[in-house]
């Protein structure tokens, strides 16, 4: 597949037709890297959100021995490591669940990587066997109270096919 076909209509809509599309573009392909690159390209196309990326759980020299290192993601330059339990990432990843925050200036400790933020919705990649966290999917929006149930219903879908 090259080109992803974006709807006009209900954000609803437009994620009706992508996840069948991220279905194939990721299902044949083994890498991950690979997949959340163009994950993160498919909804920066279809949305325009400001920033939409990945960070990963790797390994680090910190007390807790891991942290959220930056991935494939789309926007402008991002911070790179994100300790456990901080800011939104570390958040979503210490509690395993999605975070929806309507203004970014009102989550304490919200790690504000770019001023232009206002609101953003981060969805755990949790492993079907473990239910541990090996990843965050961020979203960032330049408007206040962008995001709600109807993107954390689709975004855990297409982290679904990780
Ligand atoms: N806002 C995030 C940091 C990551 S960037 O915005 C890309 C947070 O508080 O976790």
């Amino acid at each position: 597949m090259e080109k992803i076909e974006i709807p006009a209509g209900s954000k609803a809509q437009i994620y009706e037709a992508l996840v069948p599309q991220i279905k194939s573009l990721t299902e044949g392909e083994s890498d991950l890297y690979a997949n959340l690159a163009n994950i993160a390209a498919v909804l920066k196309e279809a949305f325009g959100f400001l920033w939409v990326g990945f960070y990963l759980v790797k390994p680090d020299n910190s007390q807790y021995g891991k942290s959220l290192v930056l991935g494939p993601f789309q926007g402008p330059v991002a911070c790179t490591r994100i300790a456990f339990g901080t800011g939104v990432c570390g958040t979503a990843w210490n509690q395993a669940k999605c975070l929806v925050v309507p203004d970014v200036d009102q989550f304490p400790g919200h790690i504000a990587c770019s001023s232009l933020s206002r609101s953003e919705i981060v969805v755990p990649v949790i492993n079907d066997n473990d239910g541990v966290v090996s990843a965050v999917l961020d979203v960032d929006s330049k408007k206040l109270d962008t995001f709600d149930s109807v993107d954390e219903k689709y975004l855990t879908k297409i982290v679904s096919f990780l």
